[in-house]
Parts: structure tokens; sequence; C-alpha cells
């Protein structure tokens, strides 16, 4: 965590050399094709998603297809934390075990 960032007492705050290797890009996650768009940004499987609030906006049926699709895109023993109110449906539960349900932290397993 020192490589990365700063403890300004107040904050932490990232230093320069990590804001400069992080790349932003919008996605619709509610779309089909977001995963095939991310794995072309970046082929690699990911070692953590945070998503926290956004499942929030959407219905039941969306939330599913979702989470579905940001699971294909975590490797196998990474992470993924929703936000306090939001809750993997039951039948994911096998991919994703809680690690901390009190703020949401999930671990992809490898099924
Ligand atoms: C309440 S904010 C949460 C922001 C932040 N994650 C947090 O916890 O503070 C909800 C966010 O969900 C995003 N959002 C809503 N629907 C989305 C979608 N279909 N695809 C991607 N982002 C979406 C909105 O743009 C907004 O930034």
């Amino acid at each position: 965590m020192h490589n990365y960032f700063t403890d300004e007492g107040q904050v932490i705050v990232a230093r320069q050399e990590l804001k400069e290797i992080i790349r932003f890009h919008e996605h619709d996650l509610t779309n089909t094709t977001a995963v095939q768009q991310a794995r072309l940004l970046s082929p690699e499987p990911f070692d953590l998603i945070i998503c926290r609030n956004v499942l929030v906006y959407l219905k039941r049926a969306a939330q599913a297809g979702v989470l579905e699709r940001l699971c294909a895109l975590l490797r196998p023993g990474s992470f993924l934390v929703l936000g306090t109110g939001e809750i993997p449906p039951k039948f994911m539960e096998a991919e994703l075990q809680p690690v901390n349900s009190k703020v949401r932290i999930y671990q992809k397993t490898a099924v």
C-alpha cells in the first residue's frame, strides 16, 4: 500500500505513478457485450472488482446478468466488493463465497 498511496492524515492519496497507470473507461454494465469490451481492453482476468451501489438501480434479472458478467472477468481466488445492501443471487452462492458479509466482500471460487 505504501508504494502506491500516501497517508496525509485525514485522507489517503494515490501517488501520481498509480494514477498514470489507471485507465478509465465507461461501460454500461447491463450491455451483454460489456465483458467482451472489458477483455479487449484488459485481456488478463481481474484480481478485484469493486461495484458498490450500482446493482440497486437495476431490476433483479438485470442484477443477476451484471453479476454473472462481472464474475466472468474475475480470476478464481479474486475478489468482488458490492454495496452493503447488495447480495448476489442464490444461484451464484457456489461461485461467490462471502469473505466479509458486513461489507459485502466476496471471493470467486474455482467453480
Ligand atoms: C450511487 S452511485 C455509486 C457510486 C460508487 N460506486 C459508490 O459506491 O460511491 C451509482 C453509480 O452506478 C452507475 N450506474 C448505474 N447504472 C449503471 C450501468 N447500467 N452501467 C454502469 N454504471 C451504472 C452510475 O453511473 C453511478 O455512478
